[in-house]
């Protein structure tokens, strides 16, 4: 069996499309998982994905992204073709914490064991891309990178170079609650929109991603001291710059407000917006009573993790 986590982005959501650099986490306690077995000769290769209501052969579904992907893998790494893949994921889907990334790194290195073969982390994140692609249209890079790498992540996208990606040091654990507004929303939706809108009017949005793009460099300062009464005023703000881009919705706002007047630090939607999570900084001591006061302030769940500091 092989796993892989689920992910929040700290801050710099969106802008990050625009090249301004971003912050993502992996969540280590939640995750997706992939299992194969071998099915009789001429089977060919199936997906059961018993949780998320589907199962399927790869031949008949070939335009379906895992689909792709799967395909790509067995071809290109002479993996046998007669096989089930069984996904399970504890990542709520069409949320902002990467559950199609998580599955699709899950299956690739699962395939890959399954043949005895490994890759390195940044192998595996462009071949997640590639499956990314499918559900995203022109996705960043940043969930697929967070999530086959599994450390806290600085990442810039560049004109003609690939991405700039670099573990981030953490100086002491982070806690975070996360609240789930319990509306799915698909990240290319928001991200189109965010697209039309620039469109029309670059020099607004340019300079909003500027902004986004400032405190994202802070709040890798923040990280690294370990200061985390810095880091929330900027999570607070980033969630202010992202309800200008257009990318906030009622619920969002309210959990946010609603954390911040039960004691947290900082609290910003994470990840496409529109819906899905966000999360809140906090004080280990005062993270059940923003998880109470998230779920009393209509979220679906509210779920409480820590990232952990670095070496
Ligand atoms: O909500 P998610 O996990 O799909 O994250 C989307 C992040 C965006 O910056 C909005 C888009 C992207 O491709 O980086």
């Amino acid at each position: 069996m092989a796993t892989a986590p689920a992910k929040l982005i700290l801050c710099g959501e969106h802008a990050v499309v625009y090249g301004r650099p971003a912050i993502a986490l992996p969540l280590a306690d939640i995750r997706a998982t992939a299992t194969v077995a071998p099915l009789p000769p001429g089977s060919g290769t199936l997906i059961s994905a018993p949780d998320l209501g589907g199962q399927w052969r790869v031949a008949e579904r070939p335009d379906e992204p895992l689909s792709g992907l799967v395909m790509a893998v067995i071809e290109r790494f002479g993996v046998p073709v007669d096989l089930e893949i069984t996904i399970r994921s504890a990542i709520p889907i069409a949320s902002g914490m990467g559950s199609g990334a998580a599955i699709a790194t899950a299956i690739v290195r699962e395939l890959l064991a399954y043949s005895g073969q490994t890759l390195p982390p940044a192998a595996i994140s462009e071949l997640v891309y590639e499956s990314e692609r499918g559900y995203h249209g022109t996705p960043s890079g940043i969930d697929n990178t967070v999530v086959a790498f599994e450390q806290p992540i600085w990442f810039q996208r560049r004109p003609d170079l690939p991405p700039l990606i670099e573990p981030l040091p953490i100086g002491a654990p982070l806690t975070l609650v996360v609240g789930d507004s319990g509306v799915r929303s698909p990240t290319r939706l928001p991200v189109g929109a965010v697209r039309e809108r620039w469109q029309a009017d670059p020099a607004r949005y340019e300079a909003l991603f500027d902004r986004v793009g400032a405190l994202v460099a802070q709040a890798r300062a923040a990280l690294a001291e370990g200061n985390a009464c810095a880091l929330g005023p900027l999570l607070d703000a980033n969630h202010e710059l992202l309800r200008e881009i257009g990318v906030s919705s009622p619920e969002l706002d309210r959990l946010a407000a609603a954390a911040r007047a039960a004691g947290a630090l900082g609290a910003k939607l994470a990840g496409a917006g529109w819906g899905g999570v966000m999360l809140a900084l906090t004080t280990p001591e005062q993270a059940t009573t923003i998880a109470d006061a998230l779920r009393a302030a209509g979220a679906a769940n509210a779920l409480v993790t820590t990232i952990a500091a670095t070496g």
